[in-house]
C-alpha cells in the first residue's frame, strides 16, 4: 500500500493553532510516503505567511508535492500580481508551480490553476491538458496516475458552480481516456469523493475527483470542520479514501483529527 495524504487550503494567516497542533500529529500517525497540498497554502501571499507554510511543510515526515491556489497570489500589490505572480511561492515553497513526483506506485502531476488574470476562478488549458495527456499515456507500468490542482473539476452543490474550473470538461475527457485515476482539489472548502462516471456515463475510464477541506484555516465554510484525506493506493487501481475532520478537545479526547468517511473505490 502507498499512502498519501491530501492537505488543502491551509491558509496560513488564518490559520487555528490548535488545529495546526493536531495536524502534526494526525500526520505523524498516519505516516504517509507523500503529503499533497492542493493550494491555498496562504491567505493573503505575504511575506510572513510564506515563511510560516515553509516552516510547517519542512515538518512533514514525508515528500511534499505542493500547488498555488489563487490566494497564493498578491491581490492588491498589482507590479508583483501580474509581473511574478509566484514570486514568493517560488523563494519561500517550491521553484516548481506544476511538480512531478513519480515513485514505483503512482505518478503525481501538478497542474497550477489559478491565474493573476482572475480573482478567484481558475482555468485548465489546452497546454496543461495535454501535458497531463501525455504523461499518462507513457504510464507503460501501469502506475495510479493522480492530478493535483486547486480549483475543482466538479462540485455538488449548485451554488458553487461558478468556481468550476474553466474547461474542465474537455480535461476531464482527455485525462479519462488517457488513464488519469484521480484528480485531487481543494477552493470551496468542502471535503467530498464524486466518481465522474456518474456525471459523464459515456467516460472512457472511471476517475475520481477528491475534494479537500479547508485543513487548518479558521475560515471553515458553513460550519464544515477542518479536514484532510487520506488516500491509500493498492495494486490493481484499487483505492481506499478516509476523510479525517478536526474534533475539538471534549471529556475524553484531546484536540484530534478523526476518520469520519471511508470508500473503497476501483479506478478499472
Ligand atoms: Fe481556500
Ligand atoms: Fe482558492
Amino acid at each position: 500500500m502507498y499512502r498519501i495524504i491530501q492537505l488543502s487550503d491551509v491558509h496560513f494567516g488564518t490559520v487555528n493553532p490548535q488545529v495546526l497542533n493536531a495536524l502534526v500529529h494526525a500526520v505523524r500517525q498516519l505516516s504517509p510516503a507523500l503529503c499533497v497540498v492542493s493550494g491555498d497554502i496562504t491567505q493573503r501571499a505575504t511575506r510572513r505567511e510564506f515563511v510560516a507554510a515553509n516552516a510547517f511543510l519542512k515538518t512533514l515526515p514525508s515528500p511534499v508535492l505542493c500547488i498555488p491556489g489563487n490566494h497564493d497570489i498578491p491581490l492588491f500589490a498589482l507590479w508583483a500580481r501580474f509581473m511574478n505572480p509566484y514570486g514568493r511561492y517560488r523563494r519561500y515553497l517550491h521553484k516548481d508551480v506544476e511538480p512531478l513526483f513519480e515513485t514505483g506506485a503512482a505518478i503525481v502531476i501538478g497542474v497550477n490553476t489559478s491565474t493573476p488574470f482572475r480573482h478567484k476562478r481558475g482555468i485548465v488549458t489546452d497546454a496543461q491538458i495535454r501535458r497531463v495527456e501525455q504523461l499518462a499515456q507513457d504510464n507503460s507500468a501501469r502506475k495510479s496516475v493522480l492530478v493535483v490542482a486547486h480549483h475543482p473539476f466538479h462540485v455538488l452543490d449548485p451554488a458553487d458552480q461558478e468556481q468550476l474550473v474553466e474547461n474542465h470538461e474537455a480535461a476531464i475527457r482527455a485525462w479519462s481516456a488517457a488513464g488519469v485515476d484521480l484528480i485531487l482539489g481543494g477552493h470551496i472548502h468542502m471535503p467530498f469523493v464524486h466518481p465522474l462516471i456518474k456525471s459523464y456515463p459515456d467516460l472512457a475510464n472511471p476517475m475520481l475527483v477528491v475534494q479537500g477541506g479547508t485543513t487548518t484555516s479558521l475560515r471553515v465554510r458553513r460550519h464544515i470542520p477542518n479536514s484532510l484525506n487520506v488516500v491509500d493506493l493498492y495494486p490493481e487501481k484499487k483505492i481506499h479514501i478516509t476523510t479525517w475532520t478536526y474534533q475539538p478537545r471534549d471529556g475524553s479526547h484531546p484536540n484530534r483529527f478523526m476518520c469520519v468517511e471511508k470508500d473503497l473505490w476501483k479506478t478499472s
